[in-house]
């Protein structure tokens, strides 16, 4: 973080809603100067178990034991008391400052959803303060470029109560000019997609991150759905817009490593699910494959990657939880070629920035993630654009939750053409 030098003078926490209507937080800081920034976390459905952790109050009068009250109380209290009085542009001395504070390994004391409020509060503030927007403030100058969408348009697994076991479904615009052109393709491609689907009558409600959750006959059918949406909508499959899944395969782990699909009720060895995956790629475009192995099947993982990591990107949510140390292991014994990033899986925004730069200094891919559980806060937009990741994940072009982070990069994408 460049410019701001003024100190942090209150901070301030409210428990609000998410996407799904389950409570999260929201924190807002001040700087001795007059500038204050806030921001709202969101919160994962298909959450890894190497998270960093979510503190909820657990108190089954209120939420169903979702609230997060005491989080919002360690925010105005132990946290507020930690990083007062400190430079908030500082970025690295403010998330010293709260994961000090907190003192665990996974931030389960004050918790991470306490901890990374204020972490992207402060780092709205500074930016605030020093009279830019935040993606211009993080991140050296040279990195910056918007990102590709990678759009999530049919929902299955713990994100639609259809009868579809992998849960994202994604479409990513190949050979654009611009951002723009990139949403525009696959937004057209999505209500292309919901076009197919009345007509055939399946229906057309949409899934947790907007995308369509139609039952249907196998997870192939979504593919041949998917493909002949592209052909409708006037493109080449492959060629003008690939495929991208996010299997979710943490959901389909069974005691003894074998994987068990909860709808569809197929049962696979991590050799069969490799196989399984190696087919899909054989005849579909698939550029991306997020989860395809569980978080701990790290064998699972580098057989994976033997088996189709020159061919496409094997993207590590849960595998990786944005945590560098997960990752380093990843990077040293082969398991995956990319990262997805999402802040409240590691609770601040410096680790988050560790993590992204550890990745690219080894050549891997990086995908820059909402959650599930959503909230109108684009920073994750900010964040693919200052990191220069180059790719976003953000759900489909539905939901205000979802679109607040598209619109946010045309915005950005204007702000930079501003910049001449
Ligand atoms: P989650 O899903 O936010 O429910 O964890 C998103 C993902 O798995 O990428
Ligand atoms: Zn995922």
């Amino acid at each position: 973080m460049r410019l701001s030098s003024s100190k942090i003078r209150g901070v301030t926490a409210l428990e609000i809603l998410d996407s799904r209507g389950n409570p999260t937080l929201r924190a807002g800081v001040e700087l001795e100067d007059g500038s204050a920034g806030w921001a709202n976390v969101p919160s994962g459905a298909s959450t890894g178990a190497h998270e960093a952790h979510e503190l909820r109050d657990n108190d089954p009068a209120r939420y169903r034991g979702k609230g997060v009250r005491q989080a919002a109380e360690n925010v105005r209290g132990p946290l507020a008391a930690a990083v007062k009085g400190l430079p908030a542009g500082d970025c690295r001395r403010v998330d010293e400052a709260l994961r000090e504070a907190d003192g665990t390994k996974n931030k389960s004391r004050l918790g991470a959803n306490a901890l990374l409020a204020v972490s992207l509060a402060a780092a709205r503030a500074a930016a605030a303060s020093a009279g830019q927007p935040l993606w211009r403030c993080l991140c050296p100058e040279e990195k910056k470029i918007l990102p590709v969408p990678m759009m999530n348009i049919l929902n299955g697994g713990a994100h639609a109560a259809n009868n579809v076991d992998i849960q994202e479904f994604m479409i990513i615009p190949r050979g654009v000019p611009s951002f723009g052109e990139g949403l525009r393709r696959c937004a057209e491609v999505y209500h292309a997609l919901g076009a197919i689907l009345r007509e055939r009558g399946l229906g057309s409600g949409v899934g947790d991150e907007g995308g369509f959750a139609p039952d249907l006959s196998s997870d192939e059918e979504a593919l041949e759905l998917i493909l002949r949406a592209i052909g409708r909508a006037g493109y080449r499959p492959g060629d003008e817009v690939g495929l991208a899944l996010d299997a979710a395969a943490s959901e389909w782990m069974q005691e003894g490593g074998v994987y068990h699909t909860p709808k569809g009720g197929k049962v696979r060895t991590p050799e069969e699910l490799a196989e399984y995956w190696a087919g899909l790629a054989a005849q579909y475009p698939i550029l991306s494959l997020e989860d395809g192995m569980a978080e701990d099947d790290w064998q699972g993982w580098q057989l994976l990657t033997r088996r189709l990591g020159t061919r496409m990107q094997l993207v590590g949510d849960d595998l990786f939880v944005t945590n560098i140390r997960r990752l380093k292991r990843g990077l040293e014994e082969g398991a995956g070629n990319a990262i997805l990033i999402k802040p409240n899986q590691i609770g601040t925004l410096t680790e988050t920035l560790e993590a992204v730069s550890m990745a690219q200094e080894k050549g891997w891919g990086v995908v820059m993630s909402h959650r599930s559980g959503e909230t109108e806060d684009p920073i994750i937009a900010d964040l693919a654009v200052a990191t220069g990741c180059g790719q976003i994940k953000s759900g489909a072009p539905c939901r205000s939750e979802r679109t607040a982070k598209y619109n946010r990069l045309l915005e950005i994408e204007a702000e930079m053409a501003g910049m001449g």
